[in-house]
């Protein structure tokens, strides 16, 4: 059995693309709703709060288990990987990597939590590619919380989405990385206010084959 965590409803996306490459695979998924978001808690809450979830999905009977969310994995996943030899964790990083090889203009717009960015994998990911391309951070915290509310479209969303994008676009970007589980709810809006300037790119495709490696072994 597979096991998810997330702060939400995020990871819901991780879940779904899984679910399209493993019909039918069972799984358990935990939306923390109680403790979202993750994005502004420092690295002790996020190890804890992983730690629990990762203790109850062992009680459950899972292996592997996927950290569906960015922030989790830039904070606890080395953590957990040391408590829990036994058990296969898959996490999700910033897909820096395609949008890097594959950006025209050199620009690359990275969209995450605070708590992404500060982690030591982005730090290694960034330094890898910063050589061939120039690439933009941006926090965007609050996408999180309207997700969270239902809010993926419409002017609350559509405001909020160019607030963030705008500038990475002014800037050059010419490919937009969604660093976070949360922000592929905002997709739609996102490709809406970007077309013809950037695409997007997000990881949840290359992370559902990751897992089913582990599933069908
Ligand atoms: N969906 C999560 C992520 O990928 C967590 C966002 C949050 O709770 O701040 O970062």
């Amino acid at each position: 059995m597979t096991g998810f965590f997330d702060s939400g409803f995020g990871g819901l996306c991780i879940l779904e693309a899984f679910l399209r490459e493993c019909p039918g695979e069972p799984f358990v998924y935990i939306a923390d709703n109680a403790n979202c978001p993750y994005g502004n808690k420092s690295q002790p809450e996020i190890v804890a709060i992983a730690e629990r979830l990762t203790k109850e999905l062992i009680a459950r009977g899972c292996n592997p288990i996927v950290l569906a969310c960015n922030t989790a994995t830039a904070q606890a996943i080395d953590f957990l990987r040391e408590a829990h030899p036994e058990i296969n964790f898959v996490g999700l990083e910033p897909a820096i990597k395609p949008a890097a090889l594959s950006s025209r203009s050199g620009v690359v717009g990275v969209l995450a939590t605070r708590g992404t960015f500060a982690g030591r994998l982005y730090r290694a990911t960034s330094c890898r590619y910063a050589g061939n391309v120039k690439v933009i951070t941006q926090v965007a915290d609050d996408w999180v919380e309207l997700v969270e509310r239902g809010v993926t479209d419409g002017p609350e969303a559509e405001k909020a989405v160019a607030d963030k994008i705008l500038p990475l676009l002014a800037a050059g970007a010419d490919r937009l990385v969604l660093g976070c589980t949360h922000f592929p709810h905002l997709r739609p809006v996102i490709e809406r206010l970007a077309a013809g300037r950037a695409e997007v790119v997000d990881s949840s495709l290359a992370v559902a084959r990751q897992i089913r490696r582990f599933v069908k072994s």
